[in-house]
Parts: structure tokens; sequence; C-alpha cells
């Protein structure tokens, strides 16, 4: 590699949108795209990883107005969180923006105006489905109504679930606005389309020139078959995104400047660090543009953005990596079944590197889904990771500290084989380029084993028991410390945070592809600290608990769109040892009396079961005191105390309310007062 000048790389992954959480099913996505650049960074080459919050549309419009904020704060909050779980699971963007943004407007507008020099924008009057109350266009799946075919009721409006039927939206029986509930009216308006058709030509050869996987290029030829649409590139106010070019009143949809967003992210980049922008993007550019997306947006990427592209004059991907799904315990990931893991769930519980090390072991080049089966998935790490890789370090350090005093010997016992795994970089390092991560893994773990076996049949901890004999020990752990070392360079793009430490305790100045090829001889080690400790199945077990009671939240916002969330939204996610420091109890109301001057307070003397406390709740308005005495309620028992102008209130009283009412907590029967509340 070093002899050859480094290759100009720009990598991207698919832009998340930026109303929801990154889940583990995102993440085979992002762990993929970054192994594979954190692999291309090792063997020296310019590689540059960009993305951004695909932040336009309705769905974001919507999802801001239920929880009361602008959609510029809404993308802003989901910006900051999606960056703080990519950092956890050690996804080193170069660059993370977003599609709200003055360059992804300046892109997309110089695409959108280059297209329409060139003829391949049409308008045209379309009838679409409206929401009166809204004064909202409906896509297909806000509109909810019995299906023509089988006559099941609250199906979308594009298919139904039960039959499998599909239709347009004007063929459903008393359809409904999912949003307000109100019946649509049909109204007709202008939309701008890009002529696809223009580009059949080109798009076809396009994907059979080896830009995409064999299994996705049979996929598309078969939607060649069915012929082209005009793709409508238009969304009518209100919508969050760009207006068009001398269209007021319209605006891009959000697929139209999504993939530009790639664009944005990367010049963003250029300006931050000087990078020339053109030199990747110009027509005959000779660098290498790699998209890593999932299956299911492939007609975007295989053949919108690379027609929009070269419709615009630019280059065109040099390839677009399609993965599969991710299903858990070989189902689709599922919210009851606490499979719907959030990626900052798993990290509360478990190692992101075990993630890391999974994907990276079952992940093909293919488009195959891959199954996060937990107990293959703790089984897998512990034997791989901790049992194989750890241990070749944990066998040798001490001997090295203690017969060596931290030094390594500076003769080499077993240069062969040591010149044998130098060599296995090779063919590592071209399972990595091609995406065969499970090979490069196999590979490894294979060398592991060999290390592990010479070790073992050495013996040193036999020879270090026997008089004169320190040398040979302490060349035996050398040799393991630099067979310790060279699968840290090949695990290093996997277990980035395990391989610092990893390099720390080696007191390596990098574990770069190329470092490899100089051994440790005569070389100081640090003292060795555990680099990783085997998956514990209880935190897996707590983990799926955890996703179970996340997604109570979640679909209570969902299920309540004109509720009170609307006005008082889910406060910030706490985590589960935040809310234990609250001590809620029973109480019984022993004595509930009017506080003198004071027109909305009660006095509440509170009995929880052989202590009393005096607390003032301001419920005077919902509640006459003699109402309230022998009923049980709920209290905060360790808030500290408040002084106040009547008195010190030891404590709160639990009621829901707003203004239309209060309603104090009440526990079924039976609750006993002092009884611990979670
Ligand atoms: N915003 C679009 C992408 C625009 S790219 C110009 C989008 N966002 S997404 O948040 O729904 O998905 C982001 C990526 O995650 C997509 O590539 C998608 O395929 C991938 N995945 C989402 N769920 C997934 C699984 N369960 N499994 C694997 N990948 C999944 O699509
Ligand atoms: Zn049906």
């Amino acid at each position: 590699m070093s002899n050859t000048a480094p290759r100009k790389i720009l990598v991207t992954s698919a832009l998340p949108y930026a109303n929801g959480a990154i889940h583990l099913g995102h993440l085979l996505e992002y762990i993929q795209t970054d192994i594979w650049v954190r692999f291309q960074k090792s063997r020296g080459h310019d590689c540059h990883y960009v993305c951004a919050d695909d932040a336009h549309g309705t769905a974001i419009m919507l999802r801001a107005e239920l929880e009361g904020i602008t959609p510029e704060a809404l993308i802003d909050r989901v910006s900051r969180d999606h960056q703080a779980d990519f950092a956890l699971f050690g996804v080193g963007f170069d660059n993370y923006h977003s599609t709200h943004s003055e360059e992804n407007r300046y892109f997309s507008e110089l695409i959108y105006t280059r297209l329409r020099e060139k003829g391949h924008i049409a308008t045209r009057d379309i009838e679409q489905m409206y929401d009166p109350e809204k004064g909202l266009f409906l896509a297909d799946r806000f509109i909810k109504g019995t299906c023509p075919k089988c006559r099941t009721d609250d199906q979308y409006g594009d298919n139904c679930e039960a039959c499998g039927a599909t239709y347009t939206p004007a063929e459903l029986i008393d359809p409904v606005s999912a949003i307000s509930g109100a019946t649509p009216e049909v109204r007709s308006s202008t939309h701008y389309f890009f002529k696809l058709p223009d580009f059949a030509d080109f798009m076809h050869e396009w994907i059979n020139d080896g830009h995409v996987q064999p299994q996705i290029r049979n996929k598309l030829l078969e939607w060649f078959e069915s012929g082209f649409n005009e793709w409508d590139i238009s969304r009518d106010a209100p919508y969050f995104g760009f207006e068009i070019p001398d269209a007021p009143g319209k605006y891009f949809y959000v697929w139209l400047d999504a993939p530009i967003g790639y664009l944005a992210s990367f010049k963003n980049l250029c300006d931050r660090e000087g990078i020339d922008f053109d030199a990747y993007w110009k027509r005959d550019s000779e660098a290498e543009v790699y998209h890593f997306i999932g299956k299911d947006i492939v007609y975007f990427h295989a053949l919108f953005w690379p027609a929009m592209l070269h419709g615009a004059g630019m280059r065109t991907p040099t390839a677009v990596n399609c993965h599969g799904f991710v299903t858990v315990n070989g189902a689709k990931m599922s919210k009851s079944r606490g499979t719907f893991i959030k990626a900052a769930t798993y990290a509360e519980h478990l190692n992101p590197e075990y993630l890391r090390y999974y994907f990276a072991a079952k992940l093909t080049a293919g488009v195959d889904d891959l199954d996060l089966n937990l107990e293959d998935f703790a089984q897998r790490v512990n034997s791989d990771l901790v049992g194989k890789v750890v241990n070749i370090a944990s066998r040798c350090a001490g001997f090295i500290k203690k017969l060596g005093g931290g030094k390594l010997s500076a003769h080499c016992a077993e240069p062969q084989r040591l010149a044998r795994f130098i060599a296995a970089g090779d063919e590592i390092a071209e399972h990595y380029e091609a995406r065969e991560f499970g090979r490069a893994m196999r590979r490894i773990m294979e060398l592991a084993d060999e290390a592990n076996t010479y070790i073992a049949e050495a013996e040193p901890w036999v020879l270090a028991k026997q008089e004169g004999r320190e040398q040979e020990v302490l060349d035996i752990c050398s040799v393991g410390i630099n067979l310790f070392r060279q699968l840290m360079v090949y695990l290093a793009p996997v277990v980035p945070s395990m391989a610092e430490d990893a390099r720390q305790f080696m007191k390596l100045e990098t574990l770069a592809w190329d470092s490899r090829q100089d051994l440790l001889l005569d070389h100081e080690i640090a003292k060795f600290k555990p680099l990783m400790t085997r998956v514990e199945t209880d935190r897996i077990d707590a983990m799926i608990e955890a996703s179970k009671e996340d997604l109570v939240e979640e679909q209570k916002l969902k299920e309540t769109p004109k509720g009170p969330l609307a006005d008082d939204p889910i406060a910030p996610q706490i985590a589960f040892d935040d809310f234990t420091k609250v001590d809620l109890r029973i109480a019984r109301i022993a004595k509930a009396e009017y506080v003198e001057g004071a027109d909305k307070l009660l006095r509440l003397t509170l009995d929880i079961g052989g202590e009393t406390r005096n607390v003032f709740a301001g419920i005077r308005s919902a509640y006459a005191p003699e109402a309230l005495e022998g009923h049980l309620t709920v209290m905060v028992a360790n808030l500290a105390p408040r002084k106040m102008r009547f008195g010190v209130s030891e404590g709160m009283v639990l009621a829901a309310g707003d203004d239309d009412g209060i309603y104090l907590l009440e526990p079924h029967s039976g609750a006993q007062p002092g009884q611990r509340v979670r």
C-alpha cells in the first residue's frame, strides 16, 4: 500500500430521519460503513465519511406539531441525540450535517435549475386527497379507510394489510384523514415532475455497469420492465422543506433534497478543512464515491439519484452498497417483544463494541437480512473477543512484566509464524475491501486460535517454575504479544475503542495496517488492563425489559395526537437510575384542612406507616378537606423539605391535572401506607 498513491474516497451512510431515535436496525448500516471507512483510513487512503440528518417532510412537520415545538427545534434536538448515539457506537463521521442547511438549499436549487434548463422538469395538475380541517394535502399513508376489496376497516391509503390489495386512496370506502379524522376532499394542484423516462437508457446502462450488487441489479431490471413514470418532486405548502425556485408555495419533496444532503455535508466539510469539493464531484472525477444504504431505499439511490446527478452534469457514484435488514431472534424487530432496541438503550446495558463485532462477524457483501440472535451474540463475543483475542495478551503480559521488567525480548523466537501472521493481512484486507467482513473475522479468529495453541503448547507457565528458563518464557510471551499486535491491527476497524486500549497497552504510536510489518523487539509495554469483559446475559434481559418500557412513552405520544401531550410534551428521557432516586410511597390522608390565607392550598397530614408528614398541596380548588380524609394516595417521600409561608412542606402528593381539573392519584384497594411505589 505504501508504495501506491492514496485513493481519494468519499463514503456516505443514508441520512436518518430527524423524527425518531437511532435503533439497532439503523446501526447495522452505520457500523458497516464505519468499519469500511476505518479500514480505508488504516490503509492510508484519503477517505472522508459524511452523513447528516434527513430533516424535511410532512412527518417531521407533524411530529414537531405534536410535541408543540417548531420543526427547527425538533431537528436540532434530534440531531444532537443522533450524534450522541453514533458517538457511543464509535461511528466516526468526518462530518455530520443536516439537509436543512444552506449548502443543501444551494445544491438543491442548482441541480433543479440545471435539470429544468435541460428540459427535464415538467409541470402538470394532479388531483389529490386534501384534509380541509388541517389545510393539508394528504400523502397516501395519512389516509385511512375501509378496504374496497375485502372491507377490512382502518387500512392505509395505498394497500390493505388484511388482503394485500393495492389501490388509490380515492377507492377507499369512507376515507378519513389519519391526522385530523376529517373526511378528505379531492383537490387539484400543480405539481413538478422530474422526467425520469428521459434517463431510461442511462439508468439501464448504469445498473448494468457494476455499480450495484448483482441481486440489486436483478431487482431493478424487473422494475425496468414495468416502465417508468415521471417522478413527482413537489409538495404543496404547508411543508417543511425548501421552496422550489420560481414556484411560490411549492416545496421540494423530501426525497429530492435528501440525497443532495450528501453533497451538502461534504461541501460543509470541504469548506472547513480545505478539501477540493470539485475534485470529488466533477463529471470526470477520479475520486471514488460510495453510498451505503438499506435495501428499502434502493430506487432512490440506484436510479433517481444517478439520473439527477447525470442530468445536472455531475459524476455519479462509484457504487451503491446495499445491506439487508436486521432481525432480532429470527423475527422483525418488535416493540411488544422488546426487540425494537434503541441505540441508547443498548448502550446503557451492553458494550457497543460487542455489537460492532457481532455485526462484522455476520456481514457479507450481499443483501440478506442479518439476524441478531441474542444467545449467539453473547456466545460469539465471549468466545471470540474475550476467550480468544484478549486471552492472548492476558496470558503473556504478566510474565513480561515479571521477567522482562515490562520489556519484550530483543529477538523473535518465531519469525516464520510472525511472517505468516503479517502475510495474512493481505488476505484479510481483501475481505474488508470487498465488504466480506464475516470472512475477515473468521480469518482473524483462525489466527487467534493459532496464537492460543502456540502459547498453550509452549506452556510458559510451566517453564516459569523451572530455574534458568526465564529467557525462554520471555521469548514465548513476546511472540504472544507480537501475534496479539497483528490481530489488533486487523480488528481495529471493528473494535476501535478496544484497539485504542490495546495500543496504549503495547505503547504503540499507531495500529495502522502497515505498522504491523515491524516486529516489536526490545519494546516496552505498559501494565495490562482487561481489554474487554464477557457479555453478561442478565444485561441482555435488562435491555429487553428497558426496550419494552421505552416504547410505552413513544406509543402514548403517537396515539394521542390531540391530547395533553400537544401542549405539554414528554420531558427529556431519564435513565432508570434517575427514576429510582425518587422514593414514592403509599400515604393515608390522616387529616386534611384549609390553610388560613391560602386560597389554593390544603394542609395534609399523611401517614406513611409509622411516620407522619405535613404536606401542603395545591388542590383546594378540587377537593373539600373532609372528602379526602381516610383516602390513600401516593407521595414523594424523599423530597427535600420546603419552607413555605404557612409552614414546612415535607413531601409532595401526586396528582394529574391542568387547567381543566386536578385529580389526586389513588391506589387500588389493598395498598398499605408506607409501601414503596415503583
Ligand atoms: N431518510 C431516509 C434516507 C435518506 S438517504 C438520502 C431513510 N431514513 S431511515 O432513518 O428510515 O433509515 C436510514 C437507514 O437505516 C436506511 O438505509 C435504512 O435502510 C436503514 N435501516 C432502517 N431500519 C433498518 C433495519 N431494521 N435494518 C437494517 N437497516 C435499516 O430511509
Ligand atoms: Zn383488503
